[in-house]
Order: structure tokens, then sequence, then C-alpha cells
């Protein structure tokens, strides 16, 4: 190969690459945390011209399928080429090399996942939207008495708040939330390494100064119950301004329904906080939506959703078989990846909710492509809604 691609013990390159392609700086201390995390996986690079020209990061971890089991997951991260390098196929590269070397035969995770800065960049790659995410613009002061939110939150019964250093919360976390990870499809599982990384101070690349605030709920027997991770944002040059004091919520972990509820109400209920972001957090049907009397103090940013995590299925067969089902049914379904990697034909017998999935030669009841059998396996789109719109063709009838 004329530019080979290859991997590196040190991660600088890498964020010398991202700071120029996504215009973020990352301070040292930002590259220390994310360089621990990256050890824990694979760094990828590309060379043009004598220097790296190109880079991404991979970090095996696990995600959640309908059904609440986890399949193994490959999590992509940093995918970055120099401006001076674009569209010269430095990125096909890096990806095309990540799948033959880790998306193919035997030792493949199930899925590999991402969130992708832009759409139209990663469906030539088998990845499709798998979830939706809906980003919020809180008015706080509209929830305050809320009657919707009060009712919620007193059924989580007594809970005692306090601010916290995520270390400090760590061990009792994980069970929470692992639980809600396989609650809904497409969680992600922390590893260690994550865990390490969400105890570190900081986070979030391009963030803002002010410090982040994790607030615990306890029960009256000291249990942790949830917490919230926010930052308020005050414009530091004049920190009265009306406009612009606001809490950005990065996370809500609960042990249930009632304690969201009641977690919610902590951030409605801070002084001096004029709007609340739930950037990343929320999904179209969180709880939260359902729980407050004046949902429209809930104001979707525009756009209303949003896609989150692109997913691509590197083994679809073990992907199928570990989703749950409901009903009883058989099918022939075909897989077309533009990578090649990952097309086939498979039966799949389901019975009492699991499916048993084996290749086969018979003709297709139902063929699509891979980046839309995503939403169909994490999301259950309908498939009526993918055959309307040309992504699937049904070849018998039934199937529907
Ligand atoms: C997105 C990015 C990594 C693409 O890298 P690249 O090396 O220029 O990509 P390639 O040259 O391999 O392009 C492959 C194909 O994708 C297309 N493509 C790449 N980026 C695209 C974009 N942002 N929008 C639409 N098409 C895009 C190219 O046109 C090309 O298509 P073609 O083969 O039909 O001509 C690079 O533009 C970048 O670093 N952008 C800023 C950071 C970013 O958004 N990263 C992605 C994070 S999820």
């Amino acid at each position: 190969m004329e530019h080979p691609a290859r991997q590196r013990a040190s991660h600088d390159p890498l964020f010398t690459i991202a700071e120029h392609a996504f215009g973020v700086g990352i301070d040292p201390a930002e590259r220390a945390r994310w360089a621990a995390l990256l050890g824990s996986g694979t760094t990828f690079y590309a060379e043009r011209d004598g220097i790296e020209a190109g880079s991404l990061g991979v970090l095996p971890a696990s995600q959640s399928v309908p059904g609440g089991l986890l399949v193994d997951a490959d999590l992509v991260t940093w995918v970055a080429t120099l401006p001076t390098h674009r569209r010269q196929g430095v990125m096909t590269e890096l990806v095309g090399r990540v799948a033959s070397e880790r998306w193919s035969g035997d030792g493949r995770p199930g899925v590999a996942a991402l969130w992708a800065s832009e759409a139209r960049i990663y469906r030539r790659f088998g990845f499709g939207p798998a979830t939706t995410i809906r980003p919020l613009r809180i008015a706080p002061d509209r929830l305050r008495d809320d009657a919707g939110l009060a009712r919620a939150a007193e059924a989580a019964g007594p809970l005692a708040f306090s601010f916290v250093q995520p270390a400090q919360i760590s061990a009792e976390a994980r069970p929470i939330h692992e639980a809600a990870v396989v609650a809904r499809p497409a969680g992600i599982r922390r590893t260690p390494a994550f865990w390490d990384r969400w105890c570190s101070v900081g986070e979030f690349v391009g963030g803002s100064a002010a410090p982040r605030s994790i607030v615990a709920a306890r029960r009256p027997d000291g249990a942790l119950a949830g917490w919230i991770d926010y930052r308020r944002e005050v414009p530091a040059d004049d920190p009265l301004a009306e406009e612009g004091s606001t809490c950005r919520v990065m996370e809500v972990a609960a042990a249930s329904p009632a304690v969201a509820a009641a977690l919610w109400r902590f951030v409605v209920g801070l002084d001096l906080v004029e709007v609340a972001y739930t950037p990343w957090s929320l999904a179209p049907d969180d709880p939260l939506l359902r729980v407050v009397d004046d949902h429209r103090a809930l104001a979707a940013t525009a756009p209303e959703t949003w896609d989150g995590l692109w997913v691509r299925l590197c083994d679809p067969a073990r992907v199928l078989a570990t989703r749950g089902w409901q009903g009883s049914g058989s099918m022939v379904l075909e897989l077309d990846d533009p990578m090649g990697y990952a097309s086939g034909t498979w039966q799949l017998e389901i019975r009492d909710g699991r499916a048993v999935v084996e290749a086969t030669t018979a003709a297709p009841d139902l063929s699509l492509r891979l980046d839309d059998a995503a939403a169909l396996v994490f999301a259950d789109a309908p498939l009526r809604e993918l055959v309307a719109a040309s992504r699937a063709a049904v070849r018998s009838d039934g199937v529907i």
C-alpha cells in the first residue's frame, strides 16, 4: 500500500489532527484523560506526504440490544483528517483498515458504533442511525411548581442530595448505570477505562470552564438511588447577565423514573438558572416528557429529534440471535454490506422471544442494506416505513 495506515503508542498526533479538523482545543489535562481512554483501545493513523494526515480511535465496549442483553461493540471516535488532506481518501483508507483488521472474520465484535458529525459520512461504511435523541431546552422557572413533576418526585420517597466527587460514588453508581444500559437498546456499558474517565474532572471536549457538579441522591439508609451530572455556565464577562445563565445537564442516572424525576426537580430548583439544556442524554420517550404537567416548558431544540448512535452490524447473525423478539415466525433475511464483510443471507426461526439464525442459500423474504438494518435491529423502526422509503425490499407476502 502506498500510504500504509499504522498504529502508534503516543496519541499526540491524533489530538493535533483532531484540533485542526474539529476546530477545538484539547488542553494537556484533557489529552491525558483521553490518552488513558484511548490506551484501552487501538489508534489508527494514515500517512500522506510523510505526515500523519488522518486518524481515528477504536475503544472496545459492549452495547445493549432490545431484550436486555449485550453484544461486544467497537466504539469509533476522533475520526478526523487534516483539512489540508481532506477528500483524498484518508478516512476511507482508515475505516477500510479497521474493517479488515477488526470487523471481519473470527473475533469480530457484534457491532461498531459512533456519533456522526454529519449524516452523509458513514452510510458508505455500513453504519446507519440506530437511535434517536431529543435535545431539550428547559425553562426551569415554569417547572419549579409543576404538580406533575412534584407528584413523580415524591413517589421516589425521601431522598437526601449531596455534592460528591465522581470517584466517591463510582462503585455504587455502576450497578445503577448498568441496569439503565440494558433497559434501553443501544446503551453503552462503561468499561473500567470509561469509568476512570467518568471519575476524572472535565470530560467533554469543547466544554465550558464551569465546574462539573455531581449531585448524588441517597435513600434514608444511605444507599445511592441516582445522580445528576451538570455544569453551570455563566458568561465570564457578565456574571449577572440574564441570557446565558444556563445549566447543561450531561447525565441523569437513577434507579427508577421517580428518582430521575426527583433529580430533575432538583435541577429546575437551582437559583439563577435561566435555561437548562440536555445536549445528549434524553431519548424521545424519556419519562420526563410525560411526568411534567407543563410539557411546553420542555421545548425541543431545533431540530426536534436528532440521530443518536450510528451502528454497523459487524456480525449480523450474532446480533440477530442475541436481541429479543416478539411472537414467533420465520424469515429469510438478506443484508448487503457496502464494505462486503457482513453481507449474507440468514434464516431466522423466532420462537419464545429468541431467534435461531443460520446462513442459508434460500431466496430472501426481505432484503436491505446493512446501514438500514441498524434501525431495524436497535430502534424497531417499522419495516413498512423502510419499504415505503425504498430502503427494504419485501419479496414474500406476510413479512410486514
Ligand atoms: C469527515 C472527514 C473525517 C472525512 O475525511 P476525508 O479523508 O476527507 O474523507 P474521504 O476523502 O475518505 O472521503 C470519503 C467519501 O466521503 C465523502 N465525505 C467525506 N466527508 C464528508 C462530509 N462531511 N459530507 C459529505 N460527504 C463527505 C467524500 O466526498 C468521499 O466521497 P466520494 O468517495 O464519493 O468522493 C473529514 O472531513 C474531517 O475530519 N472532518 C471534520 C471532523 C469530522 O467531522 N469528523 C467526523 C467525526 S464523526
